[in-house]
């Protein structure tokens, strides 16, 4: 009996064990078949996304009748296209469409936006690395910028009370390396503005047919976003006197600086929308950027005197462990001729060369050498760019 019974309750278990791992099992076919097919998916979509052919995207400069559109195709040719009937939504002169490649005909709109997500410009003022401590020798400098953007963004009444029209931007000019970029960079973190940030040349390099636009969708988000400072880096990229030579680049240019120059045009001084911009070559500038009424105000940033190299020595040896005999006021009077960049290179080198040494302090002597080494490097450097040129 006993035997049996057991062997039973065996048999029942054996068979449970069974059936618990043939579900198991199952369950995880199952699951392995969702996955597959759900990688199946995946490539099928993105097969498909292979197989269709690209879209052309265009704007809308004319609506002659019903069902059809003139567009102008980014090489600025223009075509009377047809309207597809599938084409649902509302369409309007100057919006930007999509067009099918071969016939053209106008599949849908699309937004911009979506294109260049403005966002991607716009920085927050927080969490910003740069502040106005970070920057040395210049306070003169930065008062005039803060008295020219921010005043009248601050308090605009103070001016239309008084009939003063007060400047749309300013421009920072100067050698390179002097604290143009880092200006303009701590200005985002002090201001209380919406901060809108652009680099000339990736405005050319990276938009191309389509950095008009970009400058057009980026003031109209200023002006909703007001008050606002607009920060161009590196203008001559996109406003320099150039001699037209007729390819479609430098036509592409000449039109983004058009729409630059229409647009700050366009806003009243007291739109709350400012502008600061900055380059190393003022004298290659478009004048027609540099008139009233647009970037009037302009601000020297020169190489450091002995004064500012000091502060700015300061500033880049803040966080070093320096020796006690380190005299930075000497080696600021022995810099001569130095900018800031070449400053923190000398400040740098110094660690490195405490560091080859093996020395847990950074001495007055490394900084004696590396005020010689960057002298050389830059040497070198200019003798290579001069070669070249
Ligand atoms: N006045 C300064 N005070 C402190 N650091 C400076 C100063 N000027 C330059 N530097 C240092 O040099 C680096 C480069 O400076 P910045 O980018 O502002 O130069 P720039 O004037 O914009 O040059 P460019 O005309 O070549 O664009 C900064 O990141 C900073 O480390
Ligand atoms: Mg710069």
């Amino acid at each position: 009996m006993d035997t049996n019974g057991s062997t039973t309750d065996k048999t029942q278990n054996y068979n449970e064990n069974i059936h618990y791992a043939i579900t198991h099992e199952n369950m995880r076919l199952e699951e392995e078949n969702k996955n597959l097919k759900r990688t199946v998916q995946f490539y099928q979509a993105e097969l498909e996304k292979f197989r269709t052919p690209p879209f052309l995207v265009s704007e809308v400069i004319a609506l002659p009748k019903e069902g059809q559109a003139v567009v102008k195709l980014p090489n600025q040719s223009n075509f009377l296209v047809q309207i597809s009937n599938e084409f649902k939504s509302e369409i309007n002169v100057g919006d930007s469409v999509i067009n099918e490649q071969k016939s053209l005909v106008v599949m849908d709109t699309i937004e911009l936006s979506k294109l260049f997500p403005i966002e991607n410009y716009v920085i927050v003022n927080k969490n910003l690395k740069t502040s106005w401590s970070d920057i040395g020798g210049l306070s003169k400098e930065i008062e005039k910028v803060q008295e020219v953007l921010e005043k009248p963004l601050q308090n605009p009444e103070i001016f239309r009370e008084l009939g003063v029209q007060p400047p749309k931007g300013v421009l920072l000019h100067g050698p390179p390396g002097t604290g143009k970029t880092l200006i303009a960079k701590a200005l985002a973190k002090h201001t209380n503005a919406t901060y809108i940030e652009l680099v000339g040349s990736e405005l050319v390099q990276k938009f191309i047919g389509e950095g008009a636009k970009l400058v057009k969708e980026l003031f109209e988000y200023a002006r909703k976003h007001s008050p606002t400072i607009i920060f161009i880096d590196e203008l001559d990229a996109i406003a320099s006197r150039r001699i037209e030579n007729g390819t479609s680049g430098e036509r592409e240019v000449q039109r983004t600086f058009m729409q630059l120059l229409g647009e700050i045009d366009g806003f009243n001084p007291l739109d709350n929308v400012k502008i600061i911009a900055t380059t190393n070559r003022i004298d290659v500038l478009d004048e027609a950027i540099l008139r009233p009424g647009r970037l009037e105000r302009h601000i020297e940033i020169n190489k450091p005197s002995e004064e500012g190299r000091l502060e700015i020595l300061n500033i880049h040896t803040s966080t070093m462990k320096l020796s006690k005999d380190v005299n930075l006021e000497e080696i600021a009077r022995k810099a001569v001729d130095f900018n800031g960049s070449e400053l923190k290179a000398l400040s740098t080198e110094a660690g490195y060369l405490a560091i080859k040494g093996n020395k847990k302090e950074i001495s007055n002597q490394n900084f004696l050498d590396a005020i010689e080494i960057v002298r050389r490097e830059e040497e070198t450097h200019e003798l290579l760019t001069h070669s070249f040129h």
